[in-house]
């Protein structure tokens, strides 16, 4: 319709118009802006957070709606078991911690242990930590309420998990170590930066597939990036099939010119399910870029090269997508990544990087 407006009213016109409607923008912005009453009326006008405040309330819907119903992973026993790991690394532990949540952790773990989806190694996590919590812990009226519990979901599941462990543990178990025990690092600080250096956004590919084991490799320990009490709420979504992932390339405005030769994309999904409330909303899209950021080097060890894709928020671009890749309600599309072996003939531009005073202030004093 706008468009079409442009096209059929003279020129000059169309200037002033739009010199006025920038106006009016402005106007609204710095009266709205004055208070969060008008802030949030501003947003009743304007559709611009919609589609977020949208699959925010259907995140938390979806979140309390799996605690019912667990399936392969469970964002409150994750988040509990590494609060009841905080409190068993504290210093001075104190005899009794964790009161005021372990009875919730333990019916959700009650829940958790029978639920057939679960991970394993999910089900192992909080079962040692469990063992380890009611181990040392001081006893109060709750705490024997909530072991009493915990030992009967036991008794019900006494199996013991066979999952091999990717960090240091005494026994195999999945629990609190000493940082004595983590292996010694032989990257150099000048082979780190050799490969941060190498890592650029490619933009012209080889017409080769990217072998999907590979990814699997770098997402694994992709996944070893931090997240907000351990909860990882996203998920990498690979796409090798080279029409599919042109289409989904298509999808973000930013891939115009270079679309139609990349050979692989991943898009990089948070789940909004993982929380009970708003306040933690924009965690998807700082543990999603963490763990982006780790697989794009892990790809780059593995000679894949990358480039980041935007992915603002545009009504239309999301119905395209969609329509590509099954997506939850409560998904959103943190960024895409284009990923392939590069052409060694393709430019990368230079992109100059900040100088160090401006992104790095000493506040000591
Ligand atoms: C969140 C994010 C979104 C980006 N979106 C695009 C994009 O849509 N199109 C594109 O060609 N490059 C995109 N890039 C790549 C940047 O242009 C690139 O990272 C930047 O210019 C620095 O270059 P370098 O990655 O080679 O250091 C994006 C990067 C990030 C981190």
């Amino acid at each position: 319709m706008r468009k079409f407006i442009k096209k059929i009213l003279p020129k000059p016109i169309v200037s002033v118009a739009k010199v006025l409607v920038t106006r009016t923008k402005l106007a609204f912005l710095t009266l709205t802006q004055k208070s969060r009453f008008l802030s949030s009326f501003y947003y009743l006008v304007s559709n611009g957070f919609s589609s977020e405040h949208q699959a925010v309330i259907k995140g938390r819907k979806a979140y309390y709606d799996s605690l019912k119903d667990i399936g392969e992973t469970c964002a409150l026993l994750r988040r509990n078991t590494h609060r009841l790991e905080k409190g068993l690394i504290m210093r001075p532990r104190r005899r009794v911690f964790a009161e005021g949540f372990i009875q919730e952790t333990v019916d959700c773990y009650k829940d958790a242990i029978k639920a057939s989806e679960l991970a394993q190694t999910e089900k192992k996590w909080a079962t040692d930590v469990l063992d380890e919590y009611f181990k040392i812990i001081g006893s109060t009226t709750l705490i024997e309420y909530a072991r009493k519990v915990y030992l009967e979901a036991r008794q019900q599941h006494p199996e013991s998990f066979e999952t091999a462990a990717e960090f240091p543990s005494e026994g195999a178990a999945y629990k609190p170590y000493l940082y004595e025990k983590l292996p010694s690092v032989d990257i150099s600080f000048d082979e780190l930066k050799q490969l941060f250096i190498r890592r650029r956004s490619v933009r012209w590919y080889q017409d080769k597939q990217v072998p999907l084991n590979l990814v699997q490799q770098a997402a694994n320990i992709a996944s070893f990036a931090p997240s907000a009490c351990n909860r990882q709420p996203y998920r990498f979504l690979f796409c090798n099939e080279k029409e599919k992932a042109i289409t989904i390339a298509k999808c973000a405005g930013g891939t115009k010119g270079f679309a139609d030769n990349l050979p692989a994309m991943i898009v990089i999904v948070g789940d909004l399910s993982a929380y009970p409330y708003e306040k933690d909303r924009h965690l998807i899209y700082i543990d999603g870029s963490l763990a982006a950021m780790q697989l794009m080097l892990a790809l780059e060890t593995l000679g894949l090269s990358t480039c980041s894709i935007n992915w603002p928020e545009v009504d239309a671009n999301e119905r395209k997508i969609r329509k590509v890749i099954n997506l939850k309600d409560y998904e959103r599309v943190i960024m895409l990544l284009a990923v392939g072996y590069a052409d060694p003939s393709g430019g990368i531009p230079y992109s100059q990087k900040k100088l160090n005073q401006l992104i790095l202030e000493d506040i000591s004093q």
